[in-house]
């Protein structure tokens, strides 16, 4: 059992985050489907640039303190395992809204914020590698990204139904 929780700050950051990136998951995967019925894309896009910024202040005040201990129970390769995918999962918050950024632009729409304020374009040229690496790296990595999350949903379930060890509440 363990009593420690991660703090305030990173207990807020973890669910906006999460919260906005299964939201945009669900957007880009229904954006081809349903592009005849209503354009998902703008808010696609204004959702993945406020993720890569949240992600930017959550990895910064990550650094700024120390995660709680894990219950003794748990074995080195467990803890092991835990930090390396909650490593990759930091990878793919910024990589994903980058790589998506990239792409972006290099198409001829405006990078709108919920049509308050332009979002800068990178420069990006139409049909350069560069556009279409990012492309690729954007469709594997939307669903790699929803199997390491799906991983995640079931580790921290274990945790809380099998293993009773408190590592879920520490995040609640
Ligand atoms: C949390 C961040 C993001 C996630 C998890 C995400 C996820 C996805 C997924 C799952 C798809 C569907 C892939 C497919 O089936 O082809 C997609 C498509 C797309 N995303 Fe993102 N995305 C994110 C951020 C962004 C950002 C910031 C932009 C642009 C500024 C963007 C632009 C696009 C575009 C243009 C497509 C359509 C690609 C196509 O139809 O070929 N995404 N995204
Ligand atoms: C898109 C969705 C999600 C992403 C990207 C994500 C990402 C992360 C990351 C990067 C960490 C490591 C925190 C750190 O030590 O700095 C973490 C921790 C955690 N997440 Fe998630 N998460 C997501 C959804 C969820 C969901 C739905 C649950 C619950 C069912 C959950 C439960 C937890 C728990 C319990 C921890 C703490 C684990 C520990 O103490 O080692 N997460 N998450």
């Amino acid at each position: 059992m363990t009593d420690t929780k991660y703090n305030a700050g990173a207990r807020a950051l973890h669910w906006l985050i999460a919260l906005l990136i299964v939201v945009n998951i669900a957007l880009g995967l229904l954006h081809d489907p349903l592009e005849e019925v209503v354009s998902l894309m703008p808010a696609h896009k204004a959702i993945g640039m406020s993720v890569l910024a949240l992600s930017v202040v959550r990895l910064g005040w990550r650094m700024a303190w120390t995660a709680p201990a894990y219950p003794a129970s748990m074995t080195a390769l467990e803890t092991r395992a835990a930090k390396l995918l909650h490593g990759v999962l930091y990878l793919f918050m910024i990589a994903m809204p980058l790589s998506g950024w990239i792409m972006s632009s290099a198409g001829k729409y405006p990078l709108s914020w919920f049509g308050l304020f332009d979002l800068p374009k990178l420069p990006v040229v139409k049909d350069s590698p560069i556009a279409g690496i990012a492309h690729e790296m954007h469709e594997v990595g939307g669903y790699l990204l929803i199997a390491l999350v799906l991983g995640h949903v079931l580790a921290a379930l274990r945790h809380h139904f099998v293993l009773k060890d408190g590592i879920l509440r520490r995040m609640l």
